[in-house]
């Protein structure tokens, strides 16, 4: 059955495989949650992520919405209403991670504007639509922010994605003040890198910003750098996610759980 058997998790921007989303769904599935895959669409690698989790044992509902979006955030949620009768957690996964431009280049309204709408707005528009519903409903609930690494240090070349990721943690503080009377704890987590779509987008720039000699060459060098000694995976993030959402953690609020292998310590 599992230990969240008859609970029902929705994650946004997971329709991609090797996503964090992804992952995370897997490792609910695996403890017998009703499974919500959404993606800006849900095309045939969201269908085919949605499969693996039915694979699982899983009930599996996939939901286009695009986070960007406030009324696709409501239908997002009212859909997994009428399915699922209920949201017991919900993930503000969906994120632009990969326009990498320095400061002086980035252009306000495709390059600011749009990742600041998709990965703050977005989580804003998620969390207010799923709290509404889980307050309705009077059973509590779990919202999880992926945050980022990005979200405690800078990083040149990101200027709108480490501010979106900085201002997620201003939201999940807001929000859990709020929230708490509702028996409902809204926490933030930050990983370090993780080689998903996102991420290999990232190793392509940066390796060559930093003059390595390739991707392997970057990835072996980070690897070096990390307590741990190696760069993150998305069953890390799944892991926090877990335990996040499940009873033990319900004294833990506002908080921003790094990730990272010790990469990031504050
Ligand atoms: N990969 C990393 O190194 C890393 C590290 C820290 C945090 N994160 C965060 O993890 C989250 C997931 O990223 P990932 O690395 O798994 O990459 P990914 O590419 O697998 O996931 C990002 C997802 O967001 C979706 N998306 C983009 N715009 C959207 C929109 N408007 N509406 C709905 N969905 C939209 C994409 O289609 C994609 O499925 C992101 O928020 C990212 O910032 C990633």
């Amino acid at each position: 059955m599992g230990a969240f058997a008859g609970k029902t998790i929705v994650v946004t921007g997971s329709g991609k495989h090797k996503g964090l989303g992804q992952g995370i769904l897997q490792a609910f599935a695996d403890q017998g949650a009703n499974c919500v895959v959404s993606d800006i669409t849900i095309d045939a690698e969201a269908e085919e992520v949605a499969g693996e989790l039915r694979a699982r044992g899983a009930e599996v509902a996939a939901i286009a919405c695009n986070v960007a979006d406030a009324e696709a955030c409501r239908a997002l949620v009212a859909e997994t209403v009428a399915r699922f009768g209920g949201v017991d957690i919900f993930v503000n996964n969906a994120g632009i991670g990969f326009r990498m431009k320095p400061l002086l280049e980035v252009d306000p309204a495709s390059e600011w504007d749009e990742v600041i709408a998709v990965n703050l707005s977005g989580a804003f528009y998620c969390t207010q639509a799923a709290a509404r519903a889980m307050v309705e409903r009077g059973k509590g609930g779990r919202i999880i922010n992926i945050a980022s690494q990005a979200a405690k240090s800078g990083f040149p070349h990101l200027p709108a994605y480490v501010s979106s990721k900085h201002g997620m943690i201003g939201l999940t503080r807001a929000s859990a003040l709020e929230l708490g009377k509702h028996g409902i704890t809204v926490n933030a987590v930050c990983p370090n890198h993780v080689t998903t779509a996102l991420g290999a987008r990232q190793n392509e720039y940066f390796s060559k910003l930093l003059g390595f000699a390739s991707v392997e060459d970057y990835l072996a060098n980070m690897a070096a750098r990390n307590p741990m000694g190696r760069p993150g995976l998305p069953s890390d993030t799944a892991a926090a996610c877990l335990w996040l959402a499940s009873d033990a953690a319900f004294y833990v609020t506002g908080e921003a759980l790094n990730v990272s292998g010790g990469e990031e310590m504050h």
